[in-house]
Order: C-alpha cells, then structure tokens, then sequence
C-alpha cells in the first residue's frame, strides 16, 4: 500500500529530557515561547517549571494556564492573542491531550494570521512547537490531531493536518511520577484502546503493526505496575514508551468503534476519556472478533508473554478462535486489576440515552477504520453491553 509515515521529527525520551527543552528551543530559532499550559493552579505549576528550564539558557517565555479538559475556539483565540501580546516566536504545550490540542490550534492561527500580515506572499510556516507529555495515555505529542470544541454549537471538532505535527516531542517519566492511580489506569487504557484499534484496524501497515504490537505488550506488563507503585521510574519509562508508541500507531492507522462510541458519551456526560475506553473496549473488541480474529490471536501471544509472570497462563496450544476469545477476556481482566471494575452505567449512561449516543457514534469519522461495519442497532447493542 502506498502512503506515508508521521512523527515528529524528534522525540527526547526518558529521565532529563525536560532539561533539554531549551537547547531544543534554541535550535528550532525560538527566543520567547507562549508556554500553554492546563487551567488552574496545577498548569501554573506547569508553566513556572518550564520557564526556569528555559531560564538555564537565558531563553523566556510566557505562561498561558488557559487549556481546559475539553479546549474550546475561545481558548484558543485567547491563547492566539497573547502568542501575539507577549511578542512570541514559538509554542510549547506542557500536560497532557488538552494543552496539546490547543495549542495545536492556536498554531494554525498565528500561521494564518502571519499570512495575512504579509499580504498574501505566501504562507508562512507556523511558529516552532515543542510538545512536553506529563500524562502516559493520549499519544497527543506525537500525533497531527487536534479535538476543539465549538463553544457556539457545543460540538467537538477534530481536526488532522501534518502542520499540526509538534517539531519536538518530550517525554520525561520525572513528569509522570506524581500521577494519581486512577488517573494512570485511565490514561494507560487510552493508550491500550490506540494500540489495540489501530492494529486492527483497515489501515494497519507492518510499520504501525511492528509499534501497535510493541506498545500492547509493553502495556500490559507494565501498567498495572504504573497503577500500584506510581514513584517506580522503571514502569513510569515503559508506560511513556508504551503510550508514545501507540500514538504513532494510530496516528498512522486510524482509531475504531472504541473511539467512535466513546467521543459521545464525553461529549454529553463530561466522563474521562480513558475509563470510558477502558469499558468499550473489551465490549467492542469481541464484537471485532469475525473480523480480525488472525490479529487477536497475534496479539494474544504478545499479551501472553508479557502477562506470564503474574498469571502463568499459556494459550499457545490453543486454536486460533480460542485465543481471539481469550484476548478479549484479557483486556477486562487488565482493567479490573488497575481498579476499572463498573460499566458505563457508572459514569452516569443511562439506557435512555443510547439511542441519541448510537447516532451520534454512527456519525463519528474516527470509527471508518474499525474492521467490522455495524448498522445503528448493532452500535446500540454494543452501548447496551457495556452498561
Ligand atoms: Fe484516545
């Protein structure tokens, strides 16, 4: 199949990357960065630790603490009016999927603006961006993705362009070690639905095979790890490979019914991305069976050599159907094991909302990847499920 691969041209991993933040700066031509950061108190924190590391090589920066959970166009515009304010010349998102995105954003902005400013001779590229990751889940540094919400018309946007590729990614586990275990299993899950979908899905290759694979197995032997001794560094730098891996498999492969069914449930409940994944997904993978049971079964080997030691259990005797079956056992097991134990019911669904969920969900472009088509009643069926 012809295409191409994405990433960011570089990608700074493990312990003491955050350091190198400003000789990244420096060499992408940047002197002042507008540093996006979440809202509230825990962004400023952020922000300041940022600055100081900029400090070091008499760089500066401004601190915008303004991306909420789910960054809307005025967070955006606001973030866009201070780039400009504060007479910036780069972009650095710190946190996790909402700091990425807006910032994501606001960098097609300020390109465009800059093209006006020149009177149309010619687009200019849009400011250097740096991508710090404090949270192992959404693969959003690594990915040309961005989910805006439409404040207007209370919808979620996504948006996919390579300029929105952030130049340098950072994944430094020290930032991840002050992650609450709920918090980790959620995001670690985000991460397992990526790899899980974008290695079944109809767009997989052997290159976002080879990471998809690499990230399950990854996962599976080190998350539960991440959930119980947060301050392991070890299992913090699996969990950041694992989630960086997958982001590249799916930003390569495309997501499915796991993303499709969940983005409207979000969007009409504010429930956390990665617990609802955490549901879906066993829920949506035995439905994938008939489709992608030679994949399952793949996986199931990986998800068997990575698990051995904790459960002991061997299905490489078994026949293919069987281990496809056993996967999907396998992934409800993982997300009980890190305290994921109640149905969607518990975030609030009730049985009354899923016909407006099911349509929405079918509308949803994130799921044209998934190996099986569903009509409206079988996407209803799979929300009844999951309960
Ligand atoms: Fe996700």
């Amino acid at each position: 199949m012809a295409g191409y691969y994405l990433m960011p041209p570089v990608n700074l991993m493990g312990r003491g990357s955050l350091q190198k933040t400003g000789s990244w700066m420096e060499k992408l031509g940047g002197r002042k960065a507008l540093i996006v950061a979440s809202i509230g108190e825990y962004g400023d924190l952020q922000g300041s630790m940022v600055l100081e590391v900029l400090k070091v090589h008499g760089l500066e920066g401004d601190v915008f603490p303004g991306a909420g959970p789910n960054p809307t166009d005025v967070m955006v515009e606001e973030a866009v009016g201070r780039y400009f304010g504060q007479k910036c010349d780069c972009l650095i998102a710190v946190g996790g999927g909402s700091a990425m995105d807006c910032t994501k954003a606001a960098s097609v902005s300020i390109g465009r603006i800059d093209e006006k400013s020149q009177k149309g001779e010619g687009r200019k590229d849009r400011p250097p961006f740096i991508a710090i990751n404090t949270t192992a889940g959404t693969g959003s540094e690594a990915t040309s993705f961005a989910v805006i919400t439409d404040s207007a018309n209370h919808r979620k946007i996504t948006v996919q362009d390579w300029t929105l590729m952030p130049d340098v990614s950072i994944n430094d586990p020290d930032l991840m070690l002050s992650m609450p275990p709920g918090l980790t299993a959620a995001t670690g899950m985000d991460a397992l639905s990526h790899a899980v979908e974008a290695y079944v899905s109809t767009e997989a290759s052997l290159f976002s095979d080879g990471i998809a694979l690499q990230a399950i197995r990854t996962i599976f032997r080190w998350l539960p790890m991440a959930v119980r001794y947060g301050d392991s560094i070890e299992a913090r730098e699996a969990m950041c490979n694992a989630a960086f891996m997958a982001g590249v498999a799916f930003n390569n492969a495309g997501l499915g019914y796991v993303h499709a069914l969940s983005h409207p449930i979000s969007a009409m409940y504010g429930a956390p991305h990665g617990l609802v994944n955490a549901i879906l997904l066993p829920v949506v993978e035995r439905y994938n069976l008939p489709a992608a049971a030679t994949k399952m079964a793949t996986m199931g080997s990986v998800i068997d050599e990575a698990t051995y030691d904790r459960y002991g259990i061997d299905h490489s005797g078994f026949r293919t159907a069987e281990k496809a079956e056993k996967v999907v056992e396998a992934m409800a097991d993982l997300a009980k094991e890190i305290g994921i134990t109640d149905g969607l019911s518990s975030l609030g669904v009730t049985e009354n909302s899923i016909d407006d969920l099911s349509l929405a969900a079918s509308k949803e472009a994130i799921g044209i990847n998934n190996p099986r088509k569903g009509v409206l009643q079988e996407i209803r069926e799979l929300y009844i499920q999951a309960l």
